[in-house]
């Protein structure tokens, strides 16, 4: 009975100071990958799905994999909505049985922004399930409409009122990173990144992490995140795996084969950053 909610262990992480991955993942065989790792390595983890898996998936789906494999882990598993798009996608995740939900209103207007935050915040915490909201902008294929300028970051001031007024369990921040893979070395403000643990209080997140130097998320945990998103690179490591298995044997028929081939590949991706993050052995 392994299956939790997010939030002893992302509280454990605040106090320890280190973070806990969080990995996207679009189907079983992920899901498998992900725990499988976390057991090796004994570390708690999050499992999450974004909107746009859901609609490959069904929230339904996704809750009955990850619990019933949970269940049977030796290391706490939490399953959580990645990005959530809405008040209705959260209700729709907390009934199918997620176990933590994000509420993604950063491409709104301050108020409005608070405003839904809020809704899903006051929402979660009524059946006991952590919120995360996000304050300032992630680039990438998750925002469209980043632009260039310095608005794009989370100001400090902005993101002790915006937790204080929501109630939120954990803060998304902008401070550089963006989704997918860059092109480039990401230059991260990572004295932003202090200035903004210094005035909130609950947990920090980062996201965009994908092809972030180990010493750059190391950097990032030093200074205060708790939670580590990782998508890019475990899609990336999934299909590169069944690419090569193809290449190897073209006429392979069972799927179980290039299946476990791909779920190696993001075990091992899963497992090095783990221990980049330092939850390694805190399960
Ligand atoms: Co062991
Ligand atoms: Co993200």
């Amino acid at each position: 009975m392994a299956y939790v909610t997010s939030k002893k262990m992302l509280l454990d992480a605040q106090a320890g100071h280190y973070a806990v991955g969080a990995f996207n993942a679009e189907n079983m065989e992920m899901v498998k990958a992900i725990i499988r790792a976390a057991e090796e390595l004994h570390a708690p983890v999050m499992i999450q799905t974004t909107g746009g898996t859901l609609k490959y998936g069904t929230p339904e789906t996704y809750a009955a994999i990850v619990k019933s494999e949970a269940e049977r882990a030796s290391v706490p598993v939490c399953l959580h909505l990645d990005h959530g798009p809405s008040y209705e996608t959260a209700v729709r995740c907390i009934v199918a049985g997620y176990s933590s939900v994000m509420m993604d209103g950063s491409k709104l207007p301050f108020e409005d922004n608070i405003k839904v935050s809020k809704q899903v915040a006051d929402l979660a915490a009524a059946v006991g399930i952590p919120c995360e909201a996000e304050l300032g902008k992630v680039g990438g294929k998750e925002d469209d409409t980043v632009s260039d300028g310095k608005d794009i970051y989370t100001d400090p001031q902005e993101a002790k009122e915006f937790a204080e007024r929501t109630g939120i369990s954990s803060l998304a921040v902008g401070i550089g990173t963006s989704h997918g893979f860059y092109k480039g070395t990401p230059v991260l403000d990572v004295n932003r990144l202090s200035e903004i643990r210094a005035v909130v209080e609950v947990p920090l997140v980062l996201h965009g992490a994908s092809g972030l130097t180990d010493e750059q998320v190391r950097e990032c945990v030093t200074r205060g995140i708790c939670k580590v998103n990782f998508a890019t690179e475990l899609r990336n490591a999934y299909s590169r795996a069944v690419a090569d298995y193809f290449k190897k044997d073209p006429d392979v028929v069972d799927p179980k084969k290039y299946g476990e081939a791909a779920m190696e590949a993001v075990k091992a991706q899963v497992e090095a950053r783990m221990k980049v993050c330092g939850c390694d052995g805190k399960a």
